[in-house]
């Protein structure tokens, strides 16, 4: 047999294999359709993974916020926080398990999780080549809905992102196939299922913030398939909201001219895949003020995360500038956190509070440098903010 009809077998073989897995997801997927009710239980537990770098740092602060304003249930017991240990860069190289089981299983007997951000290696990095444990959670608690709000007022921009946060080029972003030393193949997979989930909750929370639009952002002319099938998957819940108007746009546009009033006219929430999602919403961020200003929620029926949308800054560490670190972002998700389980007034004492704090007043401020407040003195400054409010 000749050498390329060899590797012709074998990455049919490999194709079959992750097609098969597949389908047993889809399966899997059809089953997941029953949704927690916070309302309904006696005890809601929050865990924590605190992260890398300047995870430990800024979650420190996010914790003094949440026990602000969850103080009354954290002391009846209603609200429960968890600290999860084991979750650290060390500890994963050492057992060379990106998401170690006995971690997983803490934090599945979790309600909500609150993580700070996690190292991923990369090529020639000190650590071993790990899967990205971002994915890895989101996977194995079903995360599907990856959640990001941006806020620009001088724009008028008030956009909600539905990332669809499981599928697309990250579900076998460890599984392509280098079929031989000139050829290698990646994938990008869309399921019905998973393009159907994303869409009903970017329309379920249109229709319950009183939006009207929902823009769907794909490549759609070059990546036929994934991304048409996407565009018709979200068009086919859009039937079900005849009162929400839907429009198109490319996703290579949407980075250049997001902010081109022309181009965003009437864009309020925003539903696309996950690769797209991961890159349009960090630029977004940056428009915003910044990756630090920027909270993601990571929803699914069962289970919910929520996290900062940047990564562990190194160059903060390495400089001793570790303390210096904006918690902004971390406390945002606390927001989105304690909203999410159901106190979307305290969720909005904070908001208020921040605003204060970061745009109207601004007693402190935190530039990441050493002549900014460090993250505990600005949380010092926040905390007092909402005491008073509350
Ligand atoms: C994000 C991050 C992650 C992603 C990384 C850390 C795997 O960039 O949450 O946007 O690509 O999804
Ligand atoms: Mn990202």
């Amino acid at each position: 047999m000749s050498d390329n009809t060899k590797n012709i077998e074998v990455a049919q073989e490999k194709f079959a294999e992750l097609i098969k897995s597949e389908f047993e997801r889809i399966e899997r997927m059809k089953q997941d359709n029953e949704i927690k009710d916070f309302s309904k239980q006696e005890k809601i537990v929050i865990g924590v993974l605190p992260g890398d770098g300047i995870g430990p740092i800024i979650m420190a602060q996010a914790l003094r916020v949440l026990k602000t304003l969850m103080k009354d249930e954290l002391e009846s017991g209603k609200v429960e926080i968890r600290e999860i240990e084991g979750m650290t860069i060390e500890h994963r190289a050492e057992t060379l398990q990106s998401l170690p089981d006995e971690v997983l299983a803490e934090v599945k007997k979790c309600d909500v999780i609150l993580k700070g951000p996690m190292v991923t290696p990369r090529a020639g990095d000190p650590w071993p080549n790990l899967l990205s444990a971002n994915s890895l959670l989101r996977r194995n608690l079903e995360l599907f809905a990856a959640v990001r709000p941006i806020k620009i007022p001088d724009k008028n921009i008030d956009w909600t992102f539905f990332r669809e946060n499981i599928e697309g080029e990250y579900i076998w972003g460890n599984k392509g196939i280098q079929v031989n030393d000139d050829l290698a193949v990646d994938f990008k997979v869309q399921t019905q299922q998973g393009t159907e989930r994303i869409a009903r909750a970017a329309f379920d929370f249109a229709r319950k913030n009183g939006k009207k639009n929902v823009t769907i952002v794909t490549k759609a002319n070059i990546v036929k398939l994934a991304d048409g099938n996407f565009i018709k998957g979200v068009r086919k819940v859009g039937e079900e909201y005849p009162d929400i108007e839907i429009q198109e746009r490319l996703v290579d546009a949407m980075c250049a001219k997001m902010l081109d009033p022309e181009f965003n006219k009437g864009i309020e929430v925003i539903v696309l895949p996950n690769l797209y999602g991961d890159i349009v919403t960090d630029v977004a961020a940056e428009h915003q003020g910044g990756l630090g200003t920027a909270s993601s929620s990571n929803i699914g029926n069962k289970y919910a995360m929520f996290e900062a949308i940047h990564g562990t800054a190194p160059f903060l560490i390495s400089h001793g500038r570790g303390q210096y670190a904006d918690p902004c972002s971390l406390i945002r998700a606390v927001g989105m956190l304690v909203a999410h389980i159901g106190y979307g007034d305290r969720k909005q004492i904070l908001d208020r509070a921040l605003d204060i704090c970061t745009v109207t007043e601004r007693k402190l401020v935190v530039t990441t440098d050493k002549d900014g407040a460090t993250a505990e003195e600005f949380t010092t400054y926040l905390v007092d903010t909402i005491n008073g409010l509350k």
